[in-house]
């Protein structure tokens, strides 16, 4: 175990937002998920996308102070199901494959994001 922050070992900043460059349009265009970016526009996308980076950076360890709302409350009354949480999660396990980031860090990133479970999924 490297004693090293998550954010480090992910590539600070330029790696994690490497990562959601690479996973949104994934889950966007997801048959199953699409539908919760439907009809929204450019700006607010961007900045959902911006809050995700910050956050993540933030909870790994990172200089970053996140701004956005918590987990319960900003994803509450959406409707997120179990079918879209197991597609969710096997986008981001085809984004880190596709970046190639290494098994124990693709296990805590796994982690991090199991963890956040019970406050995503409500349906
Ligand atoms: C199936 C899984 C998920 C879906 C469908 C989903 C969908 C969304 C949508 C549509 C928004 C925009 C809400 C708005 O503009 O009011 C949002 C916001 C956000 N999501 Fe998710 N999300 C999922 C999982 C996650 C996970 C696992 C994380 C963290 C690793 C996350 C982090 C965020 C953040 C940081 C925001 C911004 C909060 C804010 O606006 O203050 N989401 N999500």
């Amino acid at each position: 175990m490297s004693d090293k922050s998550l954010y480090q070992r992910l590539g600070g900043y330029d790696g994690i937002k490497g990562f959601c460059d690479d996973l949104l349009p994934r889950v966007q265009a997801d048959p199953l998920l699409g539908r919760f970016w439907q009809n929204r526009g450019d700006d607010g996308i961007a900045r959902e996308k911006q809050l995700l980076v910050d956050y993540l950076c933030a909870n790994a360890g990172g200089p970053v102070y996140y701004t956005g709302r918590d987990m319960l409350l900003s994803h509450k009354g959406m409707k997120i199901s179990e079918a879209d949480w197991s597609n969710f999660l096997g986008h981001a396990g085809a984004t880190m494959a596709a970046l190639k980031v290494p098994q124990q860090e693709c296990d805590d990133v796994v982690a991090f994001v199991l963890s956040l479970k019970n406050d995503i999924v409500e349906a």
